[in-house]
């Protein structure tokens, strides 16, 4: 255990090719699919400011430069809304970065996995705690689930992992942990298996795309050989962690939308429509 220090920095990595939505992903980033009128990436990086965070870390890779627009300003459409006395279009288009971040890009030279795109953030996070969020899993949650998990930190002083109960049959999509009640919705986590058969699965808690982990963690991806799938996976250096006693889970309470499906991508823009007001109810 450590003393828990603020969490300022989170990584999110966004280099992978999104290969299920092609074509729709043949020249646009996957992390830029819109649910209802946001890029996915978007929420999370308003998740993440609105836990605190004061410095988005980027690990992108080809193709990607859209994201880096994204976050930029647009003088040019800028001045035209401006020009056109289009006030609340040009709110949303300053609002796409929120007030107080910056923003930071780091190249993931090769697809070696997780890890590996975590492991090319240690040298911009340094020496201190900090939050992985992957935009593909979007949670619709109030406080939202970085903020829930930077709680979490502070308690603990451990490494957290955001968690939910799933399926059993769904085990081999996940991180799975096995774990011991330690109060609250905080678990100590005494093991944890990257994508087992179902057979093997230690438990139906799965980790879900949201991380605070310790700077201990960039030692261990360091030492971390190539695992499932011949990537560096970010589970197996938790799993040395684990060894040390020093990772919590934490049940967070929040609906999830898995973006990197089709279904949960429908999903989600059905249910934010709904949110929004624009489906009414058939009877
Ligand atoms: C990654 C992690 C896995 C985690 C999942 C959450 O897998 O390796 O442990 O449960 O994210 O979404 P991926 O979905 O990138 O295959």
């Amino acid at each position: 255990m450590h003393t828990p220090r603020k969490v300022r920095k989170a990584v999110f990595p966004v280099a992978g090719s999104g290969t299920r939505f092609l074509p729709a992903t043949k020249a646009m980033p996957k992390e830029m699919l819109p649910v209802l009128d946001k890029p996915l990436i978007q929420y999370a990086v308003e998740e993440a400011a609105a836990a605190g965070i004061e410095q988005m870390i980027f690990v992108t890779g080809r193709n990607k430069r859209a994201i880096e627009d994204h976050f930029d300003r647009s003088p040019e459409l800028e001045m035209l809304l401006q020009a056109q006395g289009k006030t609340t279009l040009l709110e949303a288009l300053r609002s796409a970065a929120p007030a107080g971040v910056n923003f930071v890009y780091v190249r993931q030279p090769e697809p070696l996995g997780l890890g590996h795109a975590v492991l090319c953030a240690a040298s911009v996070v340094g020496d201190e705690p900090f939050a992985v969020i992957l935009a593909d899993d979007l949670i619709d949650a109030q406080p939202g689930v970085t903020a829930q998990l930077v709680h979490s930190y502070a308690r603990h002083g451990a490494s957290v992992l955001g968690v939910e109960d799933i399926p059993l049959a769904d085990a081999g999509k996940y991180g799975i942990v096995a774990s011991d009640p330690i109060g609250g919705n905080d678990e100590r986590v005494t093991q944890i298996v990257e994508k087992p058969a179902p057979e093997e699965a230690p438990s139906t808690l799965a980790v879900v795309g949201r991380y605070v982990l310790c700077p201990q963690i960039f030692g261990e991806l360091a030492r971390t050989p190539r695992g499932r799938g011949g990537e560096i996976q970010l589970t197996d250096a938790i799993a040395r962690r684990v060894a040390q006693g020093e990772v919590v889970a934490h049940r967070f309470a929040g609906t999830r939308f898995d973006c990197g499906s089709k279904a949960g991508f429908v999903q989600a823009n059905i249910a934010f429509a709904k949110n929004a007001g624009l489906m009414p109810e058939t009877r």
